[in-house]
């Protein structure tokens, strides 16, 4: 009780210390304009201002506006932890499958990142393909699992014979990127489907279908047909992509739910979701008008740049997805650089150990049209 009556007496009197400094009034005034200088700050987003922004597969339309309204509400939530339950009942008929066997994540990354935990922590063998998305053969590496990647066949599609001859009895999971990331490239359903068919069942095939929107025809011709046909495989999709939402981060992933189970374990679960992400994914999905909007504008780009390529006599490899890869008469990191100086952003192959090519997101038109204006003075075509 002393204590406390000297703590205030001490408490009261430092107030009245401030106060003799600095009159209690200059408090309101401060407080306020502080806060709205911090909010007319101009963020940096990263990037020079105007840069033409193709190198990280993003969708130029960004969220739908259903998304964009939903995820405006839903900001009066942000003192709220999210609990994905409606998302995930969603997901789960959106694909038929039952909730048990959907788990929504921070963007597909958290599932690129967690799987090799799940499944390769004590000393399991990871097989893939060398030219393609990194992130899950890395982390892999990371935690001390062996990797073995091997080379796409010479029209850049997987060499799945290849890859089965490498299998060992320590494989534990093989890494399938359909369409596949860099190249473009979309692997026949059948062969993934034969290959799934001709592998024990300690193996499990983790296909990323970041890209599944442009699955020809993938209503029944995906991985998740083919974890409804019971092979034990794991996919994962996003909607950083086709709805728009990379800088919202959410993805899910779908498998048996023993294997969901094992993931869960190493995931951030309801923590790696925000709440405006949670809304406006639930909105996206219903927003098929923008996602027509979207593949629309990705065939328009493929079209141009093809167009442009043949006329330039460059190569390319021809895409099913929203970027694609031209081979250039230099070393892409050296056009890229120059890319770069220009305000234009690509990415170099040599990410992919394909040092020859650079790979182009498809933007607006009018991106495109720079790009290739650039590239044409880089290559001084
Ligand atoms: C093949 C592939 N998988 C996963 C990702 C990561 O996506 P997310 O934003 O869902 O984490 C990307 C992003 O570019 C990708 O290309």
């Amino acid at each position: 009780m002393a204590n406390l009556r000297i703590s205030r007496r001490n408490f009261i009197g430092s107030i009245a210390a401030g106060a003799a400094v600095l009159p209690l009034s200059n408090y309101h005034w401060a407080y306020p304009s502080k806060t709205a200088a911090l909010s007319e700050k101009k963020v940096d987003w990263g990037y020079p201002e105007g840069a033409v922004r193709l190198n990280a597969n993003e969708n130029p339309y960004g969220p739908s506006p259903n998304a964009l309204a939903a995820m405006e509400k839903a900001l009066s939530q942000g003192h709220r932890y999210t609990r994905a339950t409606q998302l995930t009942k969603e997901l789960a008929s959106y694909h038929g499958v039952s909730t048990d066997m959907v788990l929504t994540g921070c963007g597909s990354t958290e599932f690129l990142r967690i799987a090799p935990w799940a499944f390769l922590r004590d000393g399991g063998e990871l097989v893939t393909t060398l030219q393609t998305f990194k992130t899950l053969p890395r982390e892999a590496k990371k935690i001390g699992a062996s990797v073995n990647e091997i080379p796409l066949d010479k029209n850049f599609y997987f060499d799945l014979q290849s890859i089965k001859k490498a299998l060992t009895p320590k494989t534990k999971m093989v890494y399938l990127v359909n369409p596949n990331n860099p190249t473009g490239t979309r692997h026949d359903f059948e062969a993934i489907q034969n290959f799934c068919a001709s592998l024990p069942k300690t193996i499990i095939v983790f296909i990323d279908e970041a890209y599944s929107h442009f699955l020809e025809d993938k209503k029944g011709r995906d991985g998740i047909t083919l974890i409804k046909q019971g092979y034990n495989v794991i996919v994962s999709r996003t909607f950083s992509k086709v709805y728009g939402l990379a800088g919202m981060r959410l993805g899910y992933a779908i498998a048996d739910p023993s294997i969901i189970k094992e993931l869960r374990a190493f995931g951030f679960g309801n923590m790696g979701i925000n709440q405006a992400v949670f809304a406006g994914g639930l909105a996206s999905l219903e927003d098929e008008k923008h996602i027509q909007k979207y593949k629309e504008l990705v065939k328009e780009g493929q079209e141009y740049f093809y167009n442009q390529f043949d006329s330039l006599g460059l190569k390319y490899i021809p895409s099913t997805t929203p970027f694609l890869m031209v081979k250039l008469n230099m070393a892409s990191k050296v056009a890229q650089k120059k890319l770069v100086s220009k305000n234009v952003f690509v990415r170099k192959g040599e990410d992919w150990q394909m040092p020859s090519y650079l790979r182009i997101t498809m933007g607006f038109p009018e991106e495109n049209k720079t790009c290739i204006s650039t590239l044409k003075k880089v290559l001084n075509l």
